[in-house]
């Protein structure tokens, strides 16, 4: 027994900010941005805060899954971080929502969601009579240096959220890191301790090195997706959605080449909210849950890639 997924949630700021809107403060123009990424726009907290949209998330969550609050044993939160170092995000969600469940933050980067169902599951594998939110919220806004053109335009923010209880949904989840500072990076900010404070640091703004994470997002799809549907049994073809981490048209369109099966299997909706890090995958299975796409044995792979690096991936089969 593992789990199955019982409702779903999405959270988006209302401020759309477009190529064009870029344009006009970063020398870069909408042609660049959607050949190279296939991103148009981007949701950006202006006035709502990181546990606004979380919220919204979860609350949409529960109600999709027709439970309160007060029945979560367990909040999961991957997040980079939210409003406050501490009190975690997690524990603000559970303040906010009436919930009295542990809760805590996990930091997988955009791999965060599918890390986060992994750990859900070894609670189920516990005790199956358990109800847990696994809700995933970034906002790359304030994490990405807007005088950088060759990082600002990639991201934006979102929350997503599913809620989780026992049952046999998962048929097979792999989590994979290798740690590596140099690919992508956000340093902390400098502190002022009299003894550190002139040292020199980087600024607190997301690092990239853009063509070594494209050649390791392409390759870690190829063989997370190969493995997890080996371990549950299927063919790649049996697969009837591949959501893949949002974060550029280009990564997926190599993957799919690279595995020899059609783009149209993956689910792609980077154009309109850039790379919302964790939240990117749980946006998309809240969509289509919600427009009616999954039935009764619908097959969906997960896969996710980012900082750390990290890779997660996992077949499921919707009940
Ligand atoms: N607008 C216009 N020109 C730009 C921009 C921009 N926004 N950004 C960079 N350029 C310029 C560069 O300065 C460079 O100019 P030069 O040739 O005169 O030096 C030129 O465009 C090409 O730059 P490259 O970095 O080589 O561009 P590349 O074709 O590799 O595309 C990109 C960059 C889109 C970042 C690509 O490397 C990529 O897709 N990498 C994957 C990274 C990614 O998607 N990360 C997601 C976040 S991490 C995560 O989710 C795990």
């Amino acid at each position: 027994m593992s789990f199955t997924i019982i409702g779903t949630g999405a959270g988006l700021p209302k401020t759309i900010q477009t190529n064009q809107d870029l344009a006009q403060f970063l020398d870069t123009s909408n042609d660049w941005i959607v050949t190279r990424t296939g991103i148009e726009a981007r949701h950006i907290c202006v006035t709502e805060s990181i546990l606004d949209i979380a919220l919204e998330a979860s609350v949409n969550a529960l109600e999709n899954a027709k439970i309160k609050a007060q029945e979560l044993d367990l909040i999961i939160c991957p997040t980079l971080g939210g409003d406050t170092v501490t009190p975690s995000l997690a524990c603000l969600i559970q303040d906010q929502l009436g919930a009295t469940c542990p809760s805590f933050d996990l930091n997988a980067a955009c791999s965060g969601f599918v890390y986060g169902l992994d750990v859900a599951d070894a609670y189920f594998s516990r005790n199956n009579d358990m109800k847990i939110l696994v809700i995933a919220v970034d906002a790359m806004s304030k994490l990405i240096d807007w005088q950088d053109r060759a990082t600002a335009v990639l991201f934006g923010d979102g929350a997503g959220a599913a809620v989780l209880a026992g049952g046999n949904s998962l048929k097979a989840i792999q989590l994979t890191a290798v740690g590596n500072q140099h690919a992508l990076s956000i340093p902390w900010p400098k502190g002022n301790h009299p003894l550190t404070k002139n040292r020199s640091k980087p600024e607190p703004y997301l690092l990239m090195d853009g063509p070594e994470v494209y050649r390791f997002a392409v390759a870690a799809i190829c063989n997370d997706l190969r493995a997890v549907t080996k371990a549950a049994g299927i063919e790649l073809a049996d697969v009837d959605y591949i959501i893949p981490h949002q974060a550029n048209l280009r990564i997926i369109e190599g993957a799919a080449k690279r595995l020899k099966i059609p783009l149209d299997k993956f689910v792609m909706r980077v154009n309109g909210c850039g790379n919302t890090s964790a939240a990117s995958i749980p946006l998309v299975l809240d969509e289509l849950n919600r427009n009616g796409q999954f039935k009764s044995g619908t097959r969906i792979a997960l896969t996710a890639f980012g900082g750390g690096l990290t890779t997660g991936a996992c077949v499921i089969e919707w009940a």
